[in-house]
């Protein structure tokens, strides 16, 4: 103890942790629109898996819906969430003449495009990916039923037969694990190496970056917390990496009511990062809650520099005053 008493405490920061661009620009995204149009603004799905996020924006009168069927005929706009739709969802919009704000993000539009050009190149698409989540379903739905083969693993790899084993192409879901998909990737060309090239993995910059700075700072921490909701696929990959990078124990939590300070043994060394849908005040919590019992030393651990910023649309940007 110091000489005020508390115990201590070492925290590794991860930098950078949270929002990534695609992150911020959905959420502006629904901002914007319910600025502009007023509530309510539909939003299809989460718009980003954080409930803090999806309540806060709730409480501005946004109503989110699992699907347009959902959403009354009232004019007012939808938003589709960061995580991109099937093509079924805007060619429904607009049949129903709804008006609709893609807040798919630029980079899943981008492995959409590519899934999209393997197919006209007369390539049979593999998507590495992760059942179920919003971006596997979206990235199939640009095709055709049936086009796209999901791939989970590298069993999934091995116990796949194709018709044409030189007309193959892949992509992947954004929010993987860089590791794990290089080992798929690697299976892949060892049993395809006839696979067409340019083939590569789609793995985001924010994803990277944060894996990235959760391994430079796992080994010999007691404990890694990432903050994080339990249906983020980022943020799950995060507490995977930590642990299998040297901590003892990763653990991924909502918030300040998740972590049980009083189980922290006094001169540990945790470790703390967020999703990229995480938002830092709950970061900012934890912290302010640590810093309650214990006298905290913070080591920052910084592995990359962000400058990325994606813009909302033209249609939720304020009009230039010098317009004509
Ligand atoms: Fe986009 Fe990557 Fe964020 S795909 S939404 S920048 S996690």
């Amino acid at each position: 103890s110091d000489e005020n008493g508390k115990p201590p405490l070492t925290i590794r920061l991860c930098e950078p942790r949270g929002f990534c661009a695609g992150v911020d620009r959905a959420i502006q995204i629904v901002v914007l629109a319910l600025k502009r149009y007023g509530a309510p603004v539909y939003v299809r799905h989460e718009i980003v898996h954080n409930k803090y996020v999806v309540d806060g924006l709730r409480d501005m009168g946004a109503v989110f819906v699992r699907d347009l069927d959902n959403i009354p005929d009232d004019g007012q706009p939808v938003v589709f969430s960061a995580h991109g739709v099937p093509k079924s969802v805007p060619a429904e919009a607009e049949r129903r003449e709804m008006l609709y704000l893609d807040a798919t993000c630029p980079l899943v539009s981008k492995v959409h495009k590519q899934a999209v050009r393997h197919v006209r190149l007369g390539r049979r698409v593999l998507l590495i990916g992760h059942r179920g989540h919003p971006e596997v379903v979206g990235t199939m739905g640009q095709l055709p039923e049936g086009s796209v083969v999901l791939i989970e693993t590298e069993e999934d790899v091995a116990a796949y037969d194709p018709a044409d084993p030189a007309a193959l192409g892949f992509v992947t879901q954004t929010t993987l694990s860089v590791d794990d998909t290089k080992g798929i990737i690697d299976a892949l060309q060892r049993k395809f190496p006839l696979m067409e090239a340019p083939s590569s993995e789609s793995i985001c910059y924010a994803t990277t970056n944060r894996q990235d700075a959760v391994k430079a700072s796992a080994v010999g921490t007691d404990l890694f917390l990432i903050v994080g909701a339990p249906n983020s696929s980022n943020s799950r990959r995060l507490v995977e990496v930590a642990e299998r990078a040297g901590s003892r124990r990763g653990l991924l939590v909502q918030g300040v009511a998740d972590v049980r300070v009083g189980e922290i043994a006094p001169g540990s060394v945790l470790g703390m990062s967020a999703g990229a849908s995480a938002p830092e005040v709950l970061t900012d919590e934890i912290l302010a809650a640590l810093r309650a019992r214990f006298e905290v030393r913070i080591e920052l651990v910084q592995t990359a520099i962000e400058n990325e910023n994606f813009p909302v649309m033209r249609s939720l940007r304020d009009v230039p005053l010098t317009a004509a």
